[in-house]
């Protein structure tokens, strides 16, 4: 029934020439009919290169409307509608606005996270795989980071030099994450070495022996002969242990569940396809040309 489900999407993407590109938090069955996979970098990156009229995105809408500003003579479909980052809404243009007003020495730097609107008042963007190198090259001291504390915290930590101020954004999925769930699992696998995203809270951060995006996670996992604790979204470890079934892999905390980036499901896929369902992303050409420059301006920068 999957497997036949597939097949349509694959015969279907080629007759309407559609690329169905996928971030890493999607289910397997998904990840098999993408033709790319990677985290918000990669995807951002191969956004630039697509040759084809439609382009479906499997995850959350900032990623669909990160695609159409970087191609925006193709129609962006993202399957659900109501699939979105709950993070990317928690701050708003305006507040960045009059820090901007207030503070002019300041660059904003938003972790790709984010709103077209909100991106359309930053300088640059970052994704948790780019913002060290980023941030690093900046040719200003004082940044403010958007919206993701944690994130901006660790990038902090690894910059003394920057004046770095942080605002109370945070994801609610890697943010619920306590110390004590660290010391739970560091009790069931001793040995196990602990891989973290660095949307995990500081002092939950202070227990991983890796500290990376979804992408440095699964290649570490992938090369080691460690067991190893999965600190990020579950469908990671899940990945994991399909490419690697000799291989060790627990789940940090079983909170590490993104509602929202278990939304899409291959009939989703298949109905956006077949134009049943899904949502068009449309940004008005003011919009897509502010929102874009802090995207082109962080492919620039971390190239
Ligand atoms: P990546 O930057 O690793 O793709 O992660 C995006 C995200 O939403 C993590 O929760
Ligand atoms: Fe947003 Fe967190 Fe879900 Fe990633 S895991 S999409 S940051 S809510």
């Amino acid at each position: 029934m999957l497997r036949e489900l597939q097949d349509k999407i694959l015969k279907l993407k080629k007759e309407k020439n559609i690329a169905i590109l996928a971030h890493s938090y999607q289910s397997t069955d998904i990840l098999e009919i993408a033709d790319f996979r990677g985290d918000s970098y990669q995807l951002s990156v191969i956004a630039k290169e697509l040759d084809c009229e439609t382009v479906i995105m499997c995850g959350v809408k900032f990623m669909a409307e990160t695609l159409k500003m970087l191609s925006p003579e193709k129609k962006v479909i993202l399957p659900i509608a109501q699939a979105t980052c709950p993070m990317a809404e928690q701050i708003s243009p305006e507040r960045v606005v009059q820090f901007k007003k207030e503070n002019p020495t300041f660059k904003v730097v938003a972790y790709i996270n984010t709103t077209a609107e909100l991106k359309a008042v930053c300088d640059v963007c970052v994704t948790s795989s780019s913002a060290l190198k980023i941030v690093s090259a900046l040719d200003t001291k004082d940044i403010l980071f958007i919206p993701d504390k944690n994130l901006g915290a660790y990038i902090s930590s690894q910059l003394p030099q920057k004046n770095i101020v942080l605002w109370d954004g945070y994801c609610p999925i890697h943010d619920a994450v306590t110390v004590k769930d660290c010391i739970e699992a560091k009790q069931l696998h001793p040995n196990a070495k602990v891989l973290m995203h660095p949307e995990l809270p500081p002092e939950v951060l202070a227990y991983g022996d890796v500290i990376g995006s979804t992408t440095a996670i699964i290649n570490y996992a992938l090369d080691t002969d460690d067991e190893c604790i999965i600190g990020t979204e579950k469908s990671i470890a899940d990945f994991l242990k399909l490419q690697k079934p000799d291989g060790k892999f627990y789940l940090l905390s079983k909170k590490l569940m993104c509602p929202d980036m278990r939304m899409t499901t291959l009939s989703d896929v298949y109905a956006a396809m077949i134009s049943d369902s899904g949502h068009e992303v449309i940004l008005s050409d003011e919009l897509l040309a502010a929102a874009r420059k802090p995207i082109d301006e962080m492919i620039r920068l971390g190239g």
